[in-house]
C-alpha cells in the first residue's frame, strides 16, 4: 500500500534562503585563491588546505535538564577514531525497551559533525518527545575522505549497533533499552542520502546486520539527491544550481561518474525496489532547491515495486533544514510531531 500525503499548507515568514547566496567559482591556482570554491560549504586551496565555511561548532554530550535526556559519546570505529553520540530519556526504567533511531547528520558529505549544537538540540527534543533511544553517527568527511567513506563508516556504525542484539554488546544503554524490532533510520540532507543507502544495503542483504529485521521506518529530512537532467517542477532554480550541484558532488566523490550515479540519483538505481524499510517519511520545503528531488524520490520509490507505506510532507515558506535552524518554530515543532507519530504508529 502506498500513500502520499501531500502538502501541508501553513504559511510562515521564516525562511532560509539556501540557494540564494551560493557562489560557484573555480578560480586560479595562486597560493591565496582557492582552487575549488563550493561556498557555502568549503574552499580547497592549492596546497591542499581545506577551509570549512559553515559553523564548525561542537557541544559535548550532557544531561539536558530541559528535555530530561542524557547523552554520551562512545567509539564505534577505533580504526578511524569515530564515535557515535547516544541519547536516552533519563526516566527510562531499568530494562524498558524503546524504539531505536539511528541518525546521520547532513552537510553535503563535506561538513557537519554529530556534536553540532543544532543536531544535538534536535535529538534531545526528538528523543524526549518520541520516547526513543537514539544513536547519532559521526562519519568521515570529504574531500579528505571521499564518498563512500561516509557510507562505509555509517554501515560500520550500524554493525556496531547490531552487535548489541544479543544484549552483550559494549554499550549498556543499547543492551538494556534498544528494541531491535523497531529500528528507524533518520537523516537530514546528505544524512538522508546516507540513511537511504543504508536501507538499500540492508534490504539487499549484501552484508547482513545480524538480528535486525527490515528497518521499521526511514525518515528523510530534505534529502540531498540530484541528477544530470531537470525533473518536472525543477526549472530555473535547477538550471542555476546545476553546475554547482555537479561540482559539489564531484568534490565529495571524485571517483563518481557524475550526478546520475545512483548514489546521488536514486531514480537511476535498478535496486530501488529492494529498499529495506517498511515505511518511509520524506520531508520537503517549498523554498529548498532540493524540494522537487524529495517529491521525485517518493514517486520513483512508489514506481519501483517497493511495497511499503510512504508519505511526503511539504512545508510552505520554509527552506533547507529549517527544522534545525529554529527548534521552536511552529513548523519545526510540527515536523517533530509528525516524526513522533510515524515512529509510534
Ligand atoms: C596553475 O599553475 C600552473 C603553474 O604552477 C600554471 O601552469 C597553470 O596555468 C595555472 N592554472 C591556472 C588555472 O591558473
Ligand atoms: C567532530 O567533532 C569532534 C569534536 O571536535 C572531533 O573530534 C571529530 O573529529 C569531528 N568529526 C569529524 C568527522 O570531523
Ligand atoms: C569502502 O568499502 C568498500 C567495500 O568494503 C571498500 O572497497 C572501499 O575501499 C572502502 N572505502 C573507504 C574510503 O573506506
Ligand atoms: C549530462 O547531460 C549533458 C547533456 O544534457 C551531457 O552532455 C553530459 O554528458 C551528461 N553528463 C553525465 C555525467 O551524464
Ligand atoms: C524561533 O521561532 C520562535 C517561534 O516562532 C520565535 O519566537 C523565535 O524568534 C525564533 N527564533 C529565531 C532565532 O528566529
Amino acid at each position: 500500500m502506498h500513500r502520499i500525503l501531500s502538502s501541508i499548507i501553513i504559511l510562515s515568514s521564516f525562511l532560509i534562503t539556501f540557494s540564494g547566496n551560493i557562489r560557484h567559482v573555480i578560480s586560479t591556482n595562486s597560493s591565496e585563491q582557492p582552487v575549488i570554491d563550493v561556498s557555502p560549504f568549503i574552499r580547497i586551496y592549492k596546497d591542499g588546505r581545506v577551509e570549512r565555511l559553515l559553523d564548525t561548532l561542537v557541544v559535548p554530550p550532557s544531561f539536558d535538564p530541559k528535555t530530561n535526556v542524557e547523552s554520551k559519546d562512545t567509539l564505534y570505529s577505533p580504526e578511524h577514531h569515530l564515535y557515535v553520540r547516544l541519547y536516552l530519556p533519563k526516566a527510562t526504567h531499568q530494562n524498558q525497551k524503546l524504539p531505536l533511531l539511528v541518525y546521520f547528520h547532513g552537510g553535503a558529505f563535506l561538513i557537519g559533525n554529530a556534536s553540532n549544537p543544532a543536531i544535538h538540540g534536535f535529538l534531545n527534543l526528538l528523543v524526549s518527545e518520541a520516547k526513543i533511544i537514539a544513536v547519532s553517527v559521526d562519519y568521515r568527511l570529504a574531500p579528505e575522505h571521499p564518498v563512500p567513506a561516509a557510507y562505509n563508516d555509517s554501515w560500520t556504525a550500524l554493525k556496531w549497533v547490531a552487535s548489541h542484539v544479543n544484549r552483550k554488546g559494549p554499550e549498556d544503554w543499547l543492551n538494556r533499552h534498544a528494541d531491535f524490532q523497531r529500528v528507524f533510520l533518520c537523516g537530514d540532507s546528505a544524512g538522508a542520502n546516507i540513511a537511504h543507502q543504508m536501507a538499500l544495503k540492508h534490504g539487499h542483504h549484501q552484508e547482513k546486520l545480524e538480528g535486525v529485521n527490515t528497518f521499521r521506518g526511514m525518515i528523510l529530512c530534505h534529502p540531498y539527491f540530484w541528477g544530470n537532467h531537470s525533473i518536472p517542477g525543477e526549472t530555473k532554480l535547477y538550471e542555476s544550481n546545476r553546475a554547482w550541484g555537479a561540482l559539489l558532488w564531484k568534490v565529495a566523490c571524485p571517483s563518481s561518474s557524475g550526478v546520475d550515479d545512483p548514489w546521488m540519483n536514486p531514480a537511476k538505481d535498478p535496486n530501488l525496489g529492494g529498499l529495506g524499510s517498511t515505511r518511509v517519511q520524506v520531508f520537503v520545503s517549498e523554498k529548498d532547491y532540493l524540494r522537487e528531488r524529495g517529491w521525485y524520490y517518493g514517486q520513483k520509490l512508489r514506481e519501483s515495486g517497493w511495497s511499503g507505506d510512504m508519505e511526503v510532507v511539504e512545508y510552505k515558506g520554509e527552506g533547507h533544514v529549517f527544522h534545525l535552524a529554529n527548534l521552536t518554530s511552529k513548523h519545526s515543532v510540527d515536523l517533530r510531531h509528525r516524526i513522533v507519530s510515524f515512529i509510534n504508529h
